[in-house]
Formats: C-alpha cells, sequence, structure tokens
C-alpha cells in the first residue's frame, strides 16, 4: 500500500515522504480499512513538529487522524461491522463512552496514522459513517467534528435552542460548530481575521462578525453590543481566553480546545461576575462520534470543505491547511 511517513525526530511537514508498506492484516478483534479520504487538523502540524504530547518522533510514522473509508476485511471475533461498510475512525482509540479517557490517539506518532490506503483498527474504533455524507465529508468529522460536538452538546451546559454561541476563527472546528449550533436552533456569533472569511460565514448563518484583528476588544464588544453568549468554542487558547470569559452571559461557558494563539495568562476574574465556567474539552468518545453523525444525518449537515488535493499532493495539502488561505476543512481524497 501506498503510505505517506513521518521520520524519526520530524521538525515539520516538509519531512512528509511517500513509502510503499506491506497492506497490514486484521488480527482478532480488528478491522482493515481501506481509506478513500483524509482530513488535515492543526494537532497534525504539531505532531510533524514534534510538539505534540510526547515530543520528537522517536520512530518514522503515519501521520493523521483523521480518515474515512469501506472495511476491507475483519478479523475473528469481529461483530460490529462487515465488509463494506463504510466507516472511519475513532481519534482516540480507547475512549469508547463516559468520561474523558485519554490514551492512544491516530497519528500521533505512537497509534496508527491515517494517512495510507488501508489501516487495521480495533474493532472498538471505528465508527459507522453518516449514511448521508461521502468520504471526503465524512473524513472531517473525527478530531474537528467531534471537538465541536463535545464543546457544544456535551457537559454541565449543553446547548438548547435560542443560546448564543461564539466561535473563533474560521478553521475546522470552527466552522463545525457554527454548522452544529445552526442545526441546534442556535445563534452565532464569529471572529476572524479577514472580512472575506467573515462574509462568508455570515451566508452560513453566522447573525454578527467581528474582525479579531481590528476588533482588538472583540470580547467586550460580544458582551456590550450583542448581550454576551451562552458558549464560546475557545480554539485560541491562553492568549484569547480572557476576552471568550469576558464574552459570557450569566451561567455562560468556554469550552476550552485550542492552542492557536499560545501566549498569555489569562485573568479569569470575569467568571465571577457571569458564574461562568471553563471546561476543558480534548476531542470526544466514539459515543459523541456516533451521536454526531446521527445529529449530521436528521440535520442533513454537509461539512464544509474549503480546498481538496489527491493523495500524492498531500504535502501541498498541508501546506495549504496550515497558510492564510485556508477555510473549513481541507481534504486529501484518493486519486
Ligand atoms: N482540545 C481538542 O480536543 C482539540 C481538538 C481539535 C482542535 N484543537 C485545537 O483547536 C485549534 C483549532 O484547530 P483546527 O483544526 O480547527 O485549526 P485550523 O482548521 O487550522 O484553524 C485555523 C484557523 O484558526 C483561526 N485562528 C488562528 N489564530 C487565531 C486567533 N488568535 N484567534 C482566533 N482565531 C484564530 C484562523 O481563522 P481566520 O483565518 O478566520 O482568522 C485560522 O484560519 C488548534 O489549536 C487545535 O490544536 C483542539
Amino acid at each position: 500500500m501506498r503510505a505517506w511517513m513521518l521520520p524519526a525526530g520530524s521538525d515539520g511537514f516538509d519531512k512528509l515522504y511517500q513509502e510503499d508498506l506491506p497492506t497490514p492484516e486484521p488480527g482478532p478483534g480488528e478491522v482493515l480499512i481501506r481509506l478513500r479520504a483524509w482530513s488535515i487538523n492543526y494537532r497534525d502540524f504539531a505532531v510533524a513538529a514534534g510538539q505534540y504530547f510526547g515530543g520528537a518522533l522517536k520512530a518514522p510514522a503515519i501521520p493523521l487522524s483523521d480518515g474515512a473509508g469501506e472495511v476491507a476485511a475483519i478479523g475473528p471475533g469481529v461483530t460490529a461491522v462487515k465488509e463494506g461498510d463504510r466507516v472511519q475512525g475513532s481519534f482516540f482509540t480507547d475512549w469508547v463512552e463516559g468520561p474523558p479517557r485519554m490514551g492512544p490517539a491516530l497519528g500521533d506518532g505512537m497509534s496508527p496514522g491515517m494517512l495510507a490506503e488501508y489501516v487495521v483498527l480495533p474493532e472498538r474504533a471505528v465508527v459507522p459513517m453518516a449514511q448521508t455524507l461521502d468520504f471526503a465529508q465524512a473524513a472531517c468529522l473525527p478530531c474537528a467534528g467531534v471537538t465541536a460536538w463535545n464543546a457544544l452538546y456535551e457537559g454541565p451546559r449543553a446547548l438548547v435552542p435560542g443560546m448564543k454561541v461564539l466561535v473563533l476563527g474560521t478553521g475546522g472546528v470552527s466552522m463545525l460548530a457554527l454548522q452544529l449550533a445552526r442545526a441546534g436552533g442556535c445563534e452565532v456569533i464569529a471572529t476572524s481575521s479577514s472580512d472575506e472569511k467573515l462574509e462568508r460565514v455570515r451566508a452560513l448563518g453566522a447573525s454578527h462578525t467581528l474582525n479579531y484583528k481590528t476588533t482588538a476588544d472583540w470580547g467586550a464588544h460580544v458582551a456590550g453590543q450583542f448581550g454576551g453568549v451562552d458558549k464560546v468554542v475557545e480554539v485560541g487558547g491562553a492568549g484569547t481566553a480572557e476576552q471568550s470569559m469576558a464574552s459570557l452571559r450569566t451561567l455562560g461557558e468556554v469550552a476550552f480546545i485550542g492552542v492557536l494563539s499560545p501566549e498569555g495568562g489569562p485573568n479569569p476574574r470575569s467568571l465571577m461576575m457571569t458564574g461562568g465556567s471553563l471546561r476543558g474539552i480534548f476531542v470526544g468518545s466514539v459515543a459523541m462520534a456516533k451521536k454526531l453523525n446521527a445529529a449530521i444525518d436528521t440535520n442533513r449537515i454537509e461539512p464544509l470543505i474549503g480546498a481538496r488535493f489527491g493523495f500524492d499532493q498531500a504535502k501541498d495539502a498541508y501546506a495549504h491547511a496550515w497558510g492564510p488561505e485556508s477555510f473549513a476543512k481541507t481534504v486529501i481524497e484518493l486519486d
């Protein structure tokens, strides 16, 4: 099979190289998936740069957590899926349901990576695709989609219709959150560094938009001009968290997700005024992925794909996803 690899000690996605590897075989309780489409997440840059949890890669590894395809074969004892089923992987292979259970994560350098023509996963980490999606759309969901679902609809302050949500930037997590929040009957406010991208999010249903470069105090602006929000999809991190907390209305929640803006020492004092809270999010479980897929089918949500590349153009796909033109999800498809 063709596979993209990162070398031991990789310090950037320019180190990606393609290799022919033996097609893996499923053992007991395992599933062989023939992958058809993949998507890139911000964390994949960290893995390639040797900055993900665990540091630099100790050995050559296949990258990427997100892929979708068909079951090509099943090992002894597998009952949940059969040959030909359309499936995606679960980001965490051991977090099936219940409270957070960190552990092996696809494409982290130690667990299987998805950017190959085939992958073997444990049966528990194989999720049936949403029936209304094609492979490219389903490949957008394992990391960004499940994260957005967890942020909005899990935990003690799950969204209900009529609530207000703030999404930061126009990346994969934020645009899926916008689509899911709108489907759930909620109002969405969106920020971006680009006025052109803000036009696109208004067309997608955002009621208010703010350029976070030109409106530097966007958090206070959201609270003062728009009455505050019930939920923030906080992908910025330490550099944006203080403003996100300041944008909350009474009993709102900041779903703390990202590291895009790592510099800063946020002061959470505004939470005292709103009774607001901060909840840490790390993708989600297989059970959350299944709920997300059900919501996608019921509401006919189509994940937004900003750009598509062929398998041999994987490096170009990484470069695009990293660059300023990136919008929503960047997908790689089998040629
Ligand atoms: N904890 C978790 O489980 C989890 C899961 C998924 C992702 N994440 C994290 O969440 C973040 C987003 O991931 P992603 O895959 O959605 O990334 P992505 O698709 O690469 O999104 C990048 C976009 O984020 C926006 N952005 C960059 N800096 C920003 C800032 N200072 N304030 C507001 N927006 C900013 C930009 O939007 P504009 O171009 O519109 O300005 C940029 O296009 C990353 O830090 C990632 O590591 C965490």
